[in-house]
């Protein structure tokens, strides 16, 4: 399939690419399965390497206990939850909370590795499934299960927090103990500083590998480019836009969860056209607080901000409770009603495997963590939301910036593979033509940055932006001008070489702008946090369903 994929490739060119990209999709779609939970006695062992600074490599025997007893399937029967679960923000936690999930973790981080509800092993199923720990069952090829970078990335953390949840609870006795969410887009309440609790030296609940500026007098920037000098406001403005443009005009399934990862496709190996494509949530703001969070002072960003060690640190299970409360929020909160997930078979019926609060292994699949209730999880509602749902990012520009672009000499881009490989160097700008059809009312207009390269060495963070030509590491985000982050974590091995689209959603951004009739755009784009080297292949402005 591939190798047809590349020989059809060479030969297209421009429009002719458009029918043939709509064939293979077809084609793929025949012979296209579900991601099956892997061969678990065939595990390899994991490894992290810093090639910034002095050379390190770390391995990591990320390998999971194999119980004596069968693998059970899930079932609602069987899972029946006898209380509800409700998850609170951390830094509103009372101190008699407090003591228990220390309480919890003490007696989960005293459980031998060997048992699935160990810390280590919880910890390991993170690892093992980010950093190429077990190969995909049944399809040819070495080709590693990877629960990011796609569709994946929700359901398969949701069943984790569920599942880890569960033996916390069990170890204390206490059926109905529930996680706490990291409020950190909460701009009003104090949400937006790490919760006091996780920074109490030698509890449970700390870990010393952290950021040593992660503290609760600090508020959290989510955009990468905060400069140091930022008054709280502008830090908060960007927080605002940021979670603004992730959550609200992401409104698609796969501008939001990522897109499809079937059963064979190896997102470490991938070509322009089926690179792979995370959502707005994970490549946002979800892998900011993760660089944020890890400690600056080890090379590998460990804990939280190295994917091989994240889970290490009990803040992940909080991080991530606040992401999967965000899913509940972008899909039953938001101003124009209910939003829908994806419903391809694939995404229903990737399987995975979690250990339950018996250390037994549970084979589940991604259909049945689609109702958050069903689960018995549910979250406490926090106003501090709405302040992004309506937060109305004002326009710094107000005519369109291409005539001075053309004077400027900024170059046409086209989709790929029409210019080339392009490197972006620190800043790039393009002049981007949008589609000459009128947009029909059920799609949205989509930026998509195709065919994204580098190497995950170092942290970086490549930053978009519309009508904003010359636009560079200090433009502020908070405008309407700002389209989004993506932000990559540092991984090596498999992971090593990034190759990715990303996309946005611009329709919104152009209105507030006032530049909704143009025929063309300036679109630029900004590294930051490293100088790595980042190319890409095309820019292309599409109309996609909604
Ligand atoms: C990547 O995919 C190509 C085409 O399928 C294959 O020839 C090549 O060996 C793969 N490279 C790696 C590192 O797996
Ligand atoms: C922040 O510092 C940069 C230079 O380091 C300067 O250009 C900028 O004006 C400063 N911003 C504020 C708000 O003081
Ligand atoms: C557009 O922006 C320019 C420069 O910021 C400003 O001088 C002008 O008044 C604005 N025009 C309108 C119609 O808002
Ligand atoms: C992209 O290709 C077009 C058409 O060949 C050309 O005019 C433009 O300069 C190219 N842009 C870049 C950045 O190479
Ligand atoms: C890069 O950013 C600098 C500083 O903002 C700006 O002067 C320059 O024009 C930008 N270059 C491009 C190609 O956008
Ligand atoms: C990028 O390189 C320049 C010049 O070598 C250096 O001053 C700067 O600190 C580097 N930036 C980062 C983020 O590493």
């Amino acid at each position: 399939m591939n190798m047809e994929l590349k020989i059809l490739r060479t030969k297209v060119h421009g429009l002719f690419s458009y029918l043939i990209t709509v064939t293979i999709a077809v084609l793929a779609c025949v012979g296209a399965a579900p991601l099956l939970i892997p061969d678990l006695t065939k595990c390899e062992i994991a490894s992290a390497s810093a090639p910034a600074g002095p050379p390190v490599t770390l391995y990591f025997n990320c390998c999971l206990p194999i119980p004596d007893g069968p693998m059970v399937d899930f079932s609602f029967e069987k899972y029946k939850p006898t209380t509800k679960h409700i998850r609170r923000a951390a830094h509103t936690a009372s101190e008699q909370y407090i003591a228990k999930i220390n309480k919890a973790y003490e007696l989960m981080k005293a459980l031998p590795e060997t048992d699935g509800r160990s810390f280590q092993a919880q910890a390991n199923l993170h690892c093992s499934f980010c950093n190429g720990g077990y190969p995909q069952r049944g399809v040819s090829g070495n080709i590693p299960v990877q629960v990011h970078f796609s569709w994946l990335f929700l359901p398969w953390h949701r069943w984790y927090l569920y599942f880890h949840e569960r033996i916390l609870g069990s170890l204390i006795g206490d059926p109905s103990f529930s996680l706490v969410f990291w409020n950190w887009d909460d701009q009003i309440n104090g949400g937006n500083r790490v919760p006091e609790m996780f920074t109490r030296v030698s509890t449970s609940i700390y870990d010393s590998n952290r950021n040593p500026n992660v503290q609760p007098s600090t508020v959290i920037p989510l955009a990468a480019t905060t400069a140091a000098n930022d008054s709280e406001t502008i830090v908060t403005n960007k927080n605002l836009n940021n979670m603004y443009q992730s959550m609200v005009t992401a409104s698609t399934a796969t501008l939001f969860m990522g897109g499809a990862y079937r059963a064979g496709d190896d997102l470490t190996n991938a070509t322009v056209l089926n690179a792979p494509f995370g959502g707005a949530i994970e490549n946002g703001v979800h892998n900011g607080i993760h660089f944020y969070t890890g400690d600056p002072r080890t090379q590998l960003l460990q804990d939280m901000g190295n994917f091989a060690t994240a889970s290490r640190d009990p803040i992940f299970y909080a991080h991530h409770s606040n992401i999967d409360r965000l899913w509940e929020v972008w899909r039953y909160d938001m101003p124009d009603g209910e939003r829908f997930v994806h419903t391809d078979p694939d995404f229903l019926n990737a399987e995975f495997v979690f250990y339950d609060e018996t250390g037994q292994m549970v084979r589940v699949t991604a259909k049945d963590a689609l109702d958050s209730k069903k689960l018995g999880v549910y979250y406490k509602k926090v106003r501090s939301d709405d302040l992004w749902i309506n937060y109305n990012p004002p326009p710094i520009t107000n005519v369109s910036a291409v005539p001075a672009a053309i004077a400027s000499g900024v170059p046409y881009v086209g989709e790929s593979p029409l210019n080339g490989t392009i490197n972006i160097g620190t800043n790039f700008s393009a002049i981007v033509k949008r589609p000459a059809e009128k947009k029909p009312s059920h799609k949205l207009e989509v930026l998509n940055i195709q065919g994204v390269q580098a190497l995950r060495d170092e942290f970086f963070a490549i930053i978009a932006f519309v009508n904003i030509p010359g636009a560079g590491p200090t433009t502020g985000t908070a405008s309407a001008e700002y389209l989004g982050t993506f932000n990559v974590i540092p991984a090596s091995g498999k992971n090593r070489h990034l190759m990715a689209n990303i996309k946005y959603e611009i329709g919104d951004n152009l209105k507030r702008i006032g530049i909704e009739k143009e025929e063309e755009l300036v679109i630029s784009l900004v590294v930051a946090g490293s100088n790595t080297t980042v190319t890409i292949e095309g820019l292309k402005i599409d109309y996609e369903d909604k």
